[in-house]
Parts: structure tokens; C-alpha cells; sequence
């Protein structure tokens, strides 16, 4: 009888016990606080961490994925009929891009390295090889009757040129070529004025870096971990070389938070657009089973003029705009008359698609994303796509231009992208479960206490009945 009522208070005083520690522990916010310093001491880049050898040499993969637009009918584009083209490819290259020359700077809350990017071919996810032949526009002959073509006496010299070598507006080229450099024939006719008598998309890009980066080592701040703070002396964001890292841009606090929120305006840098963009939330997403949150870049980020008034800037020269979709980025390619695009000038102006045959504008596949797992700051996935045309038009000069209607006439498209890779998705599907259940320790333990209150009701209540039937018995006792 004692040994029960003991049981039943002492339910009851655990009960309590239970909730008050639960609720502290809500309040209070200390397993929060404890995942908060755990995530804060995971998220620097210090010489021997795991974190440091991961940004070193990241594991999951880059691959960059080229597609070129062949065209069927050049006789009749240099006539004034629509090009028609039919997309070839991908040319599928594996990108190894280790971070080198690593020097700690500022007590080590900096760190500056080289981000050298080697480009291996990989036949088995390709669609055709390096030798393959598309034929698509002549850039260098173009680019020649572009930057010539109000200067009457070299445009004589140029056209006479091309005539002899037989070259025109369009060409036939190897795909490895047309990617990795070839000798030009017209460069090289023009060597005394030209510094270099190669051309390719992507010459002399293979084994090179893009300068030296700066990044905070999150040893300050670990919400700043891996961001960017310098590329070659500007003060810039390129997700691109550390897609693998975080790189958000916010402020400390003192309770705990996801890394990443919804409302997060992620700063994106790209070289290639000569600019930084942004993205914004749109979705949650799960990749390889951990939770994600999707950002892209919104479509006023390539508006025109009268829908986004603050991409003026991008109208070059001033008040030239080229409608939406479409970035001018002549300026960074030695005067190359080169716009980007997003492929098949996805989100750009009907107008685009509808002057080439064969363009097939659609979201999954040709839109810029990245996902994030908004605890870690994490990259799970990302793709860079971009589109590089050339803009063509009638050159009086140019008796090779003929009658060709003015376009923005799509060369290739590029879909850089990465996964994680499925050793760092268990050990990050491991961080996000431990975190689950840290997080949801306080509501167990008031879970618990609720618990034992229901037990302790019951059992009281049930004690309740000896207890009269006792004291009904003791007058009979007393008596
Ligand atoms: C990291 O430590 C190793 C061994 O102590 C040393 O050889 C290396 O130079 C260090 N790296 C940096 C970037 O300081
Ligand atoms: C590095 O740390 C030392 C000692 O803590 C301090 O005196 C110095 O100002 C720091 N230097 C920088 C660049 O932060
Ligand atoms: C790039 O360089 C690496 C190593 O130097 C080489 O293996 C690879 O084939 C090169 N890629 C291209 C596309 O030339
Ligand atoms: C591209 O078109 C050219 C000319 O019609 C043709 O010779 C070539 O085989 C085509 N390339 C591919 C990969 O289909
Ligand atoms: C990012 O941080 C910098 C300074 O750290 C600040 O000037 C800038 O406005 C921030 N950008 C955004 C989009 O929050
Ligand atoms: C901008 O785009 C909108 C909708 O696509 C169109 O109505 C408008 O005329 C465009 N403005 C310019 C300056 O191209
Ligand atoms: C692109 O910009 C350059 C100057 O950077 C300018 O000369 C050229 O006309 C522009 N192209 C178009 C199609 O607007
Ligand atoms: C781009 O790459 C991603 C990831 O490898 C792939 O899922 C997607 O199909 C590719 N898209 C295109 C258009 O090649």
C-alpha cells in the first residue's frame, strides 16, 4: 500500500519535473544552441579539418555539357530566310578544379587560393565525339566585319580576304575545334594585326585558373563561410568555383537558425555575363532524400527596360536595349559581337525563339538553379546554363553578309552542373537526422511528461476506489 502511493507520487512529481525541464528547454533553446556551436566549429576552413580537404578537392563531380546548334540552310539564311537549326550533342567534359596555392591570410579568417579548371571528355556520357562537324557561324569572320565594317579601306582589304580563303558567315568545324581552339585561317592571314591566330570558345581555358579568389574562412563568422570576399582584387560572389561551398550573406545571431531562409537573396557572380546575378526561392526540393531549398534566378533579373527599369545599366552602348533574355556582353569579349542568353532564350522575348527554327524554350531543362539545404548552407545541386549567339546582320560592306535578316543567331549552350555525391549526401543525410532529433528533444521530454500526467490521473483515480471501500471498513473496525 505505502509502496504504491510512492509509485504514484512520484509519477506525478516526475511528471512535472518532465514538463518544467521540457519547457526550460524550449525556452531556453539549448539543444538549438548546442547544434548552433556544433554547425559553427563543422563550418571553417582551418589546415587538417574535414571541411578544409572537402573545399580543397571537392568530391561530387562538375560536369560541363556543351550543345552546338547545326544549321541546315545557310544558302537560304544568307537569302533572308529563317535559320533552322537542329541542336546537336552534349559533348560531355568531367571538370576537375582543385583549389591551389592555398595561403591563410588575417590571422586565418581569410583564405586566398587559384582555382585552376581541367577538362577531361567523357565519351560515355556524350552524344558524339570531338570530331564530330557542326556547321554554325564563323565568330572570328564575323567578329572581323563587325569591328570593321565603317572603315572602308580595311573592310576592302578583309572582304577581299575571306573571298580568297572562301570563307563566309558560315563555316563547318570540328566540334573539338570550335571549343578548345584551332588555327584560323583569316587570324592568321591578319597575324601582323591580330595577336593571336587561334580561336576557340574555350581556348587555352583547359589547366588555367581565373585569378586568385579571397574567401572568409568562417572562422569570424560562420554564416560567412567559404563566401567570397575578393577575385582578382574586385569584390565579387562566384558560386560557380564554390558551388560545393555556402555562400550566403547574412548577418550572425545569437539563437539558433537555418543557415539558409526562404527569403534569402543569393548574389550570384558569373564570369561569363561580366555581372553578378540573383536568385531568388522558388520550391522545396528533396536531392538524394535530404531537403533542399530550389533558388533561381527570377525573370526580372532578364527583363527589359520597361519591365525592370534597373536594367538599363545592361543597355549598352546607353539606351540600347536588346529586348528581355538577352545580355550584350561584347565589352568582355574583345569587342566579339556575343550576347547570352539563357538556351533557347528560355524567359527571353517570343520574338527570339520564333526567329530561329528549332528553338524549344523549356524550364526543367534550360533554367540557371541551385539547391540548397537550408541547415548547412550546402550545395546539393546546381546548373549553370547559358547560351552564347552571335549577332548577325546585312553589312553593305560586306558582300558575304548578302540579304540576311539581323539576328541574335544561337551558337551552343552550356549546362555546367553538379550532384553530391552520394558518400557526402549519407554523411549530410546523417547531420540533417541527428539535427532533427536534437532539435525535437524538448518536445519528448514534455511528450514524456504528458505521458506520465496521464498515468498519474489514472492511477489516482484507481486509487481512489480501495481507499473508500478502506474507509468504509474502518468503522466496521473500530467498532
Ligand atoms: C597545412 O599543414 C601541412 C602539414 O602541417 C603543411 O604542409 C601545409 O603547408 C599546410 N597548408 C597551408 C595552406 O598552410
Ligand atoms: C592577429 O592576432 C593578433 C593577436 O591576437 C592581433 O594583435 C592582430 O591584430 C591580428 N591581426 C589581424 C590582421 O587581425
Ligand atoms: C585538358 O588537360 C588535361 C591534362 O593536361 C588533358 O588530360 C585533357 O585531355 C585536356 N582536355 C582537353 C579538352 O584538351
Ligand atoms: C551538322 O551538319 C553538317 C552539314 O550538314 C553535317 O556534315 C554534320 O554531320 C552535322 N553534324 C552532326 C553532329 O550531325
Ligand atoms: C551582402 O553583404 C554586404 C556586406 O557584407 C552588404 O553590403 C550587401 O548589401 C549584402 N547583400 C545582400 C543582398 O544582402
Ligand atoms: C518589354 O517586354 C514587354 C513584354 O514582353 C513588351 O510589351 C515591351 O514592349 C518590351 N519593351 C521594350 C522596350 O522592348
Ligand atoms: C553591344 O555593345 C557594344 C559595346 O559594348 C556595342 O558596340 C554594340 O552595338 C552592342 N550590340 C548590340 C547588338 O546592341
Ligand atoms: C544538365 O545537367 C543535369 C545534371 O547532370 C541533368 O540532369 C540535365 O538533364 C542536364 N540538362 C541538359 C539540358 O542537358
Amino acid at each position: 500500500m505505502q509502496l504504491k502511493a510512492c509509485c504514484i507520487y512520484s509519477t506525478g512529481v516526475l511528471c512535472i519535473l518532465l514538463l518544467i525541464a521540457g519547457i526550460a528547454m524550449v525556452l531556453s533553446q539549448v539543444f538549438q544552441n548546442l547544434l548552433n556551436n556544433r554547425i559553427k566549429k563543422e563550418v571553417v576552413l582551418e589546415n587538417g579539418t574535414e571541411s578544409f580537404s572537402v573545399w580543397q578537392n571537392p568530391p561530387p563531380p562538375v560536369y560541363m555539357q556543351f550543345y552546338f546548334f547545326n544549321l541546315t540552310n545557310p544558302n537560304e539564311v544568307l537569302d533572308g530566310d529563317k535559320p533552322s537549326v537542329i541542336q546537336i550533342g552534349p559533348y560531355t567534359y568531367r571538370e576537375f578544379r582543385p583549389m591551389e596555392e592555398v595561403k591563410f591570410l588575417e590571422n586565418g579568417t581569410k583564405v586566398a587560393a587559384v582555382n585552376p579548371k581541367t577538362y577531361v571528355f567523357e565519351p560515355k556520357m556524350s552524344r558524339g565525339s570531338e570530331d564530330d562537324l557542326v556547321r554554325t557561324a564563323n565568330i572570328p569572320a564575323v567578329t572581323a566585319m563587325d569591328r570593321y565594317k565603317d572603315n572602308p579601306i580595311i573592310n576592302r582589304v578583309i572582304s577581299d580576304l575571306m573571298k580568297s580563303l572562301s570563307i563566309g558567315v558560315f563555316g563547318t568545324f570540328r566540334v573539338g575545334d570550335l571549343l578548345w581552339g584551332y588555327e584560323d585561317p583569316l587570324l592568321k592571314a591578319l597575324k601582323p594585326f591580330v595577336t593571336d591566330d587561334h580561336f576557340g570558345l574555350f581556348y587555352k581555358k583547359n589547366g588555367t585558373d581565373d585569378g586568385e579568389y579571397v574567401l572568409f574562412t568562417g572562422r569570424r563568422n560562420y554564416r560567412d563561410f567559404a563566401r567570397i570576399d575578393m577575385w582578382n582584387g574586385q569584390s565579387s560572389l562566384d558560386w560557380w568555383s564554390t558551388a560545393e561551398c555556402n555562400m550566403i550573406n547574412g548577418t550572425d545571431g545569437a539563437s539558433f537558425h537555418p543557415v539558409i531562409t526562404k527569403a534569402e537573396k543569393l548574389d550570384i557572380f558569373s564570369s561569363d555575363l561580366c555581372r553578378s546575378i540573383y536568385a531568388l526561392y522558388e520550391s522545396d526540393v528533396s536531392v538524394r532524400g535530404i531537403p533542399g531549398f530550389r533558388f533561381v534566378p527570377p525573370s526580372e533579373v532578364f527583363a527589359n527596360v520597361t519591365i525592370n527599369p534597373d536594367n538599363a545599366g545592361f543597355c549598352v552602348p546607353a539606351g540600347n536595349c536588346l529586348g528581355s533574355g538577352l545580355l550584350n556582353v561584347s565589352a568582355c569579349k574583345e569587342g566579339a559581337p556575343i550576347i547570352m542568353s539563357s538556351p533557347h532564350f528560355y524567359q527571353a522575348d517570343e520574338k527570339f525563339v520564333q526567329d530561329i527554327f528549332g528553338m524549344n524554350p523549356r524550364k526543367e531543362e534550360h533554367e540557371t538553379s541551385i539547391d540548397i539545404n537550408p541547415l548547412t548552407g550546402l550545395v546539393l545541386q546546381a546548373a549553370k546554363r547559358l547560351q552564347v549567339n552571335l549577332y548577325l546582320q546585312q553589312i553593305p560592306a560586306f558582300s558575304q553578309t548578302r540579304n540576311i535578316r539581323t539576328l541574335v543567331y544561337p551558337v551552343m549552350y552550356i549546362n555546367e552542373s553538379i550532384v553530391i555525391d552520394e558518400e557526402s549526401a549519407k554523411n549530410l543525410q546523417a547531420v540533417v537526422t541527428m539535427a532533427n532529433v536534437v532539435i525535437n528533444i524538448p518536445f519528448i521530454v514534455i511528450s514524456l511528461g504528458i505521458l506520465l500526467g496521464m498515468a498519474f490521473i489514472v492511477l489516482m483515480c484507481r486509487q481512489k476506489v480501495p481507499e473508500s471501500s478502506a474507509a468504509e471498513r474502518d468503522p466496521l473496525l473500530v467498532s
